[in-house]
């Protein structure tokens, strides 16, 4: 059974529009759960640009399923999770200028590095996982950090401009995923993933884990906005009908 974890980062992006108390991810995070969600993704970035302390803090209080921490290789954010204790860390890149996780980890080159990391958060009892684009050398070199898991950055198969293309970049996850599970590693997914384009990610063999936000949570204000116009015109209709 493939595993999916809901990255409600998009709930605290709406929120922080208006730098208020709603929509609050902790109660998106109860909705995914009931909705069937195997996992609750969120980033805690450096900036605090959508997802802040508050919310990781009352998350590990309140999901019942596993809780996925996105973080950066640094170590302010390190010791939150280690504090925090998340199911999962997911090591992934950070700029201060992306609009979102663009590339996958650079681990080629500094597998010491992020080894260490990987161990300290393992030493915390933390679930390990690395974002790596689907190049060889970047996930030869994530096997050799000791992680206990990777998830496959399916943005370029995700933008893929035409079927040929997107064939291409999906035999390259397909390779690289079975040299994952050859490693005994768990094998993850995500970045781009939608309605549309989900179901070749999910027939991988071995696939256990897809991380998806965007998409979902785009469907999630359209398939509510009706019930939602409706409730607000029954508040103000009230009004109207006890004058
Ligand atoms: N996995 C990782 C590691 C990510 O950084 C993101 C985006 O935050 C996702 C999955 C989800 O991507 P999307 O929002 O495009 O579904």
């Amino acid at each position: 059974m493939i595993e999916l974890g809901v990255n409600i980062d998009h709930i605290a992006t709406v929120r922080q529009a208006r730098r208020t108390v709603e929509p609050d991810p902790v109660w998106a995070a109860v909705m995914a759960e009931l909705g069937g969600a195997d996992g609750i993704t969120v980033h805690l970035r450096e900036d605090r640009r959508h997802i802040n302390d508050r919310d990781v803090a009352l998350l590990r209080e309140t999901v019942r399923c596993k809780l996925n921490l996105e973080m950066a290789c640094v170590d302010e954010i390190v010791k939150i999770a280690c504090k925090t204790v998340p199911n999962q860390a997911t090591l992934v890149p950070e700029r201060r200028e992306e609009i979102t996780t663009e590339g996958g980890l650079e681990v080629a080159g500094q597998v010491e590095a992020v080894q260490k990391i990987v161990q300290r958060l393992q030493d915390c009892g933390i679930v390990v996982s690395l974002f790596l684009d689907p190049d060889l050398k970047q996930i030869q070199s994530g096997i050799q950090t000791g992680c206990n898991a990777i998830e496959i950055h399916t943005g370029r198969y995700a933008l893929a401009k035409n079927d040929h293309a997107r064939n291409i970049e999906l035999t390259r996850i397909r390779d690289v995923g079975k040299m994952i599970m050859d490693a005994g590693l768990r094998l993850h997914a995500g970045h781009g993933l939608t309605y549309h384009n989900v179901l070749p990610i999910a027939e991988i063999p071995k696939m256990q884990e897809l991380n998806i936000g965007h998409s979902i949570i785009s469907r999630a204000f359209m398939s509510g906005l009706k019930e939602a116009v409706t409730e607000m015109k029954r508040l103000i209709r009230s009004v109207a009908d006890s004058e």
